[in-house]
């Protein structure tokens, strides 16, 4: 399907009003080409701190700095024109209080134009995620598996997974969206789970890793390409780009050591006389 380039850019009000309605689509993105691809069918672009370890090869998103999130959101931002741009907060870049939140996330926005940022956790960021929203910032929370926080919950686990973890998590959605963030991904909880935070909380929730009981999906578009070698279990590979790529580059190989590349139509002849 063909979709047109649109005028105008989808506003935060317009995604937040999509609670239990229209699904929300939305897609990472970090380069400018994939923005534009991925543009006109997503509603929400997300610069995620995933960057880190797609694009970067890091063994996690810790190290993942202010400047890295605004050279990418910029560029994302150039290549879209629909789609509403968040860019994720990195680790370090907001845990000490609003203040500090508050420069880290106005920078990022000046310097990309994105319209919103993304910061992990819950309870313990509601005052920073009220201080931001209350001063034009508009913020999307993230509860569940916060990668940022792989230490201390030990690895990339699914939460939730027994009842006696789903209070905290549910208190978490709570007061992000009590603290007025316009929307909430929820990543890598047990169903049942995701299904109550989307009862309970009046701002669209974005699975991943999920379930369909959210108001919204996200994936990791580079997981959902084919492109990266190995996907966690809630990532269907919508295409094998990564194996397209690998076909495309060994008979590039082949083309210039037998000669047949470049050919006479890839070739500038001279044009005046000899
Ligand atoms: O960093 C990221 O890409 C994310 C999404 C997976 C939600 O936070």
């Amino acid at each position: 399907m063909s979709v047109q380039k649109s005028a105008t850019r989808l506003t935060v009000p317009a995604l937040r009003a999509r609670k239990g309605g229209v699904p929300i689509v939305s897609l990472t993105a970090y380069d400018v080409e994939t923005a534009r691809l991925a543009d006109p069918h997503c509603d929400l672009l997300l610069v995620g701190d995933s960057l880190g370890m797609v694009v970067y090869g890091l063994p996690s998103t810790l190290a993942v700095t202010l400047d890295m999130m605004a050279a990418h959101g910029a560029a994302v931002v150039r290549g879209s024109s629909h789609a509403v741009v968040a860019i994720d907060m990195p680790f370090a870049s907001y845990e000490q209080g609003p203040a500090q939140a508050f420069e880290s996330a106005a920078r990022l926005m000046a310097q990309t134009g994105a319209q919103a940022v993304k910061l992990e956790g819950g309870v313990a960021m509601a005052e920073t995620v009220h201080f931001l929203v209350r001063r034009g910032i508009p913020v999307i929370g993230h509860v569940g598996l916060t990668p940022q926080a792989v230490n201390v919950l030990g690895g990339f686990r699914v939460q939730g997974r027994s009842r006696d973890g789903w209070p905290a998590i549910e208190a978490d959605a709570r007061a992000v969206a009590e603290a007025g963030a316009f929307s909430l991904v929820v990543e890598g909880v047990s169903e049942p789970l995701a299904r109550r935070i989307t009862g309970i909380v009046d701002i669209p929730t974005i699975g991943i890793g999920a379930s369909a009981g959210c108001d919204g999906q996200i994936l990791v578009t580079e997981d959902m390409l084919g492109l990266t070698p190995k996907a966690p279990k809630f990532v269907r590979r919508f295409a094998e780009v990564g194996s397209a790529m690998n076909d495309a580059f060994a008979a590039y190989a082949t083309a210039v050591r037998d000669r047949t590349f470049p050919a006479e139509e890839e070739t500038y002849a001279q044009k005046d006389p000899h």
